[in-house]
């Protein structure tokens, strides 16, 4: 199964009652695992979370900690773009150059990297002083 097959699986496990907007997230780790997640809302709204995070949550839990890939996938009119407190975390486990796979349900896809995602990133540098 490809990175996009599996996000698109997962997907379909989506819990998201309030907004109805399912998202998948895959996520291949340095090791080579394949970890999956979906978003899962709640009805206290702040409290959901979205698929990359669940993608995330599954890696770290099984102990890898890098992330080599990532692909998120949506019923949208165009790729999906990840939100920014998931860019942050996707961050925190993934070297800038890693290649992030944005696709809709339809097969519109497009790629780019964490570092494009997110510019000027916080990162531990900042706190060297500490
Ligand atoms: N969502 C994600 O799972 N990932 C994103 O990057 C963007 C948004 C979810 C959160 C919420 O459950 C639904 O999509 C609508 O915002």
């Amino acid at each position: 199964m490809t990175l996009i097959e599996t996000a698109r699986a997962v997907r379909e496990n989506a819990y998201a009652p309030y907004s109805k907007f399912k998202v998948g997230a895959a996520i291949k780790a340095t090791s080579g695992a394949v970890y999956a997640g979906c978003n899962v809302e709640n009805v206290a709204y702040p409290e959901g979370t979205c698929a990359e995070a669940g993608a995330i949550a599954a890696m770290i839990a099984a102990g890898d900690t890098r992330i080599a890939e990532i692909a998120v996938i949506a019923d949208s009119p165009k790729p999906i773009s990840c939100c920014g407190g998931c860019r942050q975390k996707i961050a925190e486990f993934a070297d800038g150059d890693v290649v992030v796979t944005l696709t809709t349900v339809d097969g519109v896809t497009a790629q780019t990297t964490v570092a494009d995602l997110l510019p000027g990133s916080f990162d531990a540098d900042y706190m060297s002083r500490v």
